[in-house]
């Protein structure tokens, strides 16, 4: 089959996510080869950089030999067997290594996808209080511009509205806080202290809810799907010393940020606070399969403990809970982190990122709010006649998208936001040449080439 075959058989029958399909008419999709590290290779023999680690997880970039070795050792004795009342030690070192993330979050349960990992967490939390004398705490509030996956739950937590709107009616409610106040990240203007003024507004907002309040949910310091924005961890300690007050939890959605994205095993590390619930997904098997992970401690999981008639179990279920193919590829991506001090080279990294991103800025003149943290960079799209957005109707930032493609980076925005989120291993000169092709696709895009 020809590639031009290949693509109508594609278009026939599958549908890609987060699409309109109409839009493969102009952007047909690559024909992936095969990858390896930071690169993407077509069946036009086209070498593309992933700029944005394939969804942010592909961390260690593609076919890491020791992660793949691992799978495989894993194959050669067994894929899959139901997780209900079986164990294996791939399973078990994978538990004893996650515990050590976060001392205090010592119990972990386990699933295939983030959504669902933080869907778990919310309906933990409700149960919880179910259980522990507080029924009539049954809802949450989530942050302004958050996102938390695409189940309907997490979907009512997330506050992105291209995402929920179509099913706007049938959404649980959850109260969303005031907009936040951002910064450009670490040792940026704002980034030491959230503002007493716009907390104190939030903290008005919240002690209204707070009888009803089961959790607040947030994505430690950077939204990313709602455009990679940053804020102060200080944010974080005023919320941990809220709910501490109230008796509310605290899940921390570190599905983006987690595993050294942001620079630390977890975000929340950035403001010193210890959530009751964590959730984990993407860098944590360095993006080798569906898996995800909700941690808490040993007090909540004793609320669901107790003998069978007691109703108190925590009876969720995913046919592939407890994969040891993804578990065997976590084991070694943990190892690979530790080695390679992924969280000690992440402040000089993102030093990298954002100095490329202003390269980027310096020769087009066209990007606004460039920000870092960890292993990313992001700045939003602007015109540089006016120094303005652009009118979203342009489609700007998917204009870039194309342009990159076709100069060889993988660069997808988020709107007219666009970001260097690349494996964490990526060598300096294909960051260089990811900056490059970036620069000449926007200069294309805004007409200065
Ligand atoms: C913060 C956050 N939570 C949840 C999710 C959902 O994860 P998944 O796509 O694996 O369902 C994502 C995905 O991008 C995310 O960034």
């Amino acid at each position: 089959m020809n590639s031009k075959e290949l693509i109508a058989l594609d278009l026939r029958h599958l549908w890609h996510p987060a699409a309109q399909m109409k839009d493969y008419e102009t952007l047909p999709p690559l024909i992936v080869e095969s990858a390896q590290g930071p690169f993407i290779h077509t069946a036009d023999g086209r070498e593309i950089i992933d700029g944005i680690s394939s969804w942010w997880c592909k961390s260690l970039g593609h076919r890491h030999p020791r992660i793949r070795e691992a799978v495989n050792r894993q194959l050669d004795r067994f894929e899959h067997v139901i997780f209900a009342n079986t164990t294996s030690d791939t399973l078990v070192r994978f538990g004893e290594k996650m515990a050590q993330i976060c001392p205090k979050l010592d119990k972990v349960f386990l699933a295939d996808n983030g959504s669902t990992a933080v869907e778990i967490a919310m309906k933990m939390s409700l149960q919880y209080h179910l259980q522990t004398g507080n029924k009539e705490r049954n809802t949450f509030v989530a942050l302004h511009n958050g996102y938390h996956g695409e189940t309907i739950l997490t979907l009512a937590a997330g506050d992105c509205e291209i995402y929920s709107k179509p099913f706007a009616n049938i959404l649980p409610k959850v109260e969303k806080t005031d907009p936040l106040v951002y910064c450009l990240g670490p040792g940026s203007v704002g980034w030491d202290k959230y503002p007493d003024p716009a907390w104190n507004e939030i903290e008005k907002q919240l002690d209204m809810l707070a009888p009803r309040v089961a959790a607040v949910i947030f994505e430690p310091v950077i939204q990313g799907s709602g455009g990679m924005k940053i804020y102060s961890p200080d944010l974080l300690r005023r919320f941990r010393a809220w709910t501490d007050k109230h008796n509310i939890h605290l899940i921390a959605d570190e599905i983006m940020t987690g595993f050294g994205r942001c620079g630390k095993m977890m975000a929340c590390e950035y403001a010193g606070i210890i959530p009751d619930f964590a959730t984990f997904s993407k860098g944590m098997t360095a993006g080798w399969g569906p898996m995800s992970a909700v941690m808490c401690s040993t007090e909540t999981y004793n609320a669901f403990y107790g003998d069978y008639f007691s109703g108190k179990a925590f009876l969720h279920s995913n046919t592939y809970t407890g994969y040891p193919v993804t578990a065997a590829a976590a084991l070694a991506a943990m190892e690979i982190y530790e080695e390679e001090k992924v969280i000690e080279k992440a402040p000089e990294k993102s030093a990298r990122l954002r100095q490329l991103m202003e390269y980027v800025g310096s020769e087009t003149g066209a990007l606004n709010n460039i920000r870092a943290i960890g292993y990313m960079a992001a700045a939003d799209i602007v015109n540089p006649e006016t120094g303005k957005p652009f009118d979203y109707k342009q489609r700007t930032g998917f204009k870039f998208y194309q342009r990159a493609m076709d100069n060889g980076a993988l660069l997808r925005p988020i709107g007219d936001t666009f970001y260097f989120l690349p494996p964490f291993n990526t060598p300096d000169d294909v960051l260089e040449r990811m900056a490059e092709i970036a620069a000449k696709s926007l200069k294309q895009v805004i007409g200065k080439q």
